[in-house]
């Protein structure tokens, strides 16, 4: 990686690891794309070149991508679960005609591509508890679709025409910069400025729906590290499970409650969101992505509870 771009540059990921990927590559070399309505601010901004790269115009990647002689796209735009549930038709739109238009200019201009892939992309006949990396795949939401949909097109992409596809199938994540938003994890976030804040939190997900989940620190290495790895070494690429904790709404909690023992929580369950995680694994295996790239996630829940406490704090005293 030399020439790096990112679309989706200023969202709950690609905030982070454009930053992070400017402090390893420089910063000249890694250009911020952004969609009108999201444009970059401040330390994004100032700190590298930023570009108008809508994914749902090929025309406006291929430029991007001649222009500023980029070798690797890290495709960080999407709606999330419950957003693509109430807007179906964007959802494809971008998820997946927009994973097309890149692949287009990937394979036209050698580009390499990670586009994540998500918890999201099981359903109801997948085996709830370590999910096997390689199982049934039968997502009944309009987010799981594009995300199978793209893990097909991806693996497709490398066999058919050689571009260097890879995706892991992030669970939620959990970061106290950008916000997430519209997706069935994001309580896990959501849980933490309450807490931090001193407000009751109202947790729209019942007690017992474990997910997989993962702090942003953890989430930013498997991005960078899986693109870093030796091909060779790859017998699967789209997409590969990825984890470092499996938790349900009381065992964030009870994790809370050792640094905020006031700390409240009620019930507000949201069918949708309730629906959507029921559907999803409660805990994945990704022994295949420790084996072959050599993944090892730093944060488990004490240590993400912590750190975010911390900074959600250091904030507000700001
Ligand atoms: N965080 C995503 C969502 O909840 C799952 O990948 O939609």
């Amino acid at each position: 990686m030399k020439n790096i771009l990112i679309i989706g540059s200023t969202g709950q990921l690609g905030s982070e690891l454009t930053m992070l990927l400017r402090a390893r590559y420089g910063s000249r070399n890694v250009v911020a794309g952004y969609i009108k309505g999201a444009e970059p601010t401040g330390e994004l901004l100032e700190s590298g070149p930023a570009e108008h790269v809508d994914i749902t115009d090929a025309m406006q990647i291929a430029e991007a991508v001649k222009k500023y002689r980029i070798d690797t796209v890290y495709n960080m735009a999407a709606l999330l679960s419950a957003t693509a549930e109430s807007k179906p038709q964007l959802a494809w739109h971008i998820g997946l005609g927009g994973l097309f238009n890149l692949l287009e200019v990937a394979r036209e201009q050698h580009c390499a591509v990670f586009t994540p892939s998500s918890i999201g992309a099981f359903g109801d006949y997948t085996p709830k508890d370590r999910t096997p990396q390689d199982t049934v795949q039968r997502p009944q939401t309009m987010y799981g679709v594009t995300k199978v949909a793209g893990e097909l097109l991806g693996d497709y992409y490398f066999k058919r025409f050689g571009v260097d596809t890879r995706s892991v199938r992030y669970p939620g994540l959990i970061s106290h910069v950008a916000p997430p938003g519209g997706g069935t994890t994001d309580y896990a976030v959501e849980i933490y400025h309450s807490a931090a804040e001193g407000r009751v939190f109202k947790c729209p997900l019942l007690a017992g729906t474990f997910m997989d989940m993962m702090y942003m620190p953890d989430a930013l290495s498997a991005a960078i590290n899986l693109m870093e790895a030796n091909p060779d070494s790859l017998v699967h690429r789209n997409s590969f499970n990825v984890t470092a904790m499996s938790v349900d709404p009381e065992a964030l909690r009870k994790s809370i409650l050792e640094y905020i023992p006031d700390f409240k929580m009620e019930y507000c369950v949201d069918p949708v969101r309730q629906a959507i995680a029921d559907s999803w694994p409660n805990s994945l295996d990704d022994s295949c992505a420790k084996e072959e790239w050599g993944w090892l996630p730093e944060y488990g829940l004490q240590l993400t509870t912590q750190s975010m406490l911390r900074e959600l704090e250091s904030k507000m005293n700001q």
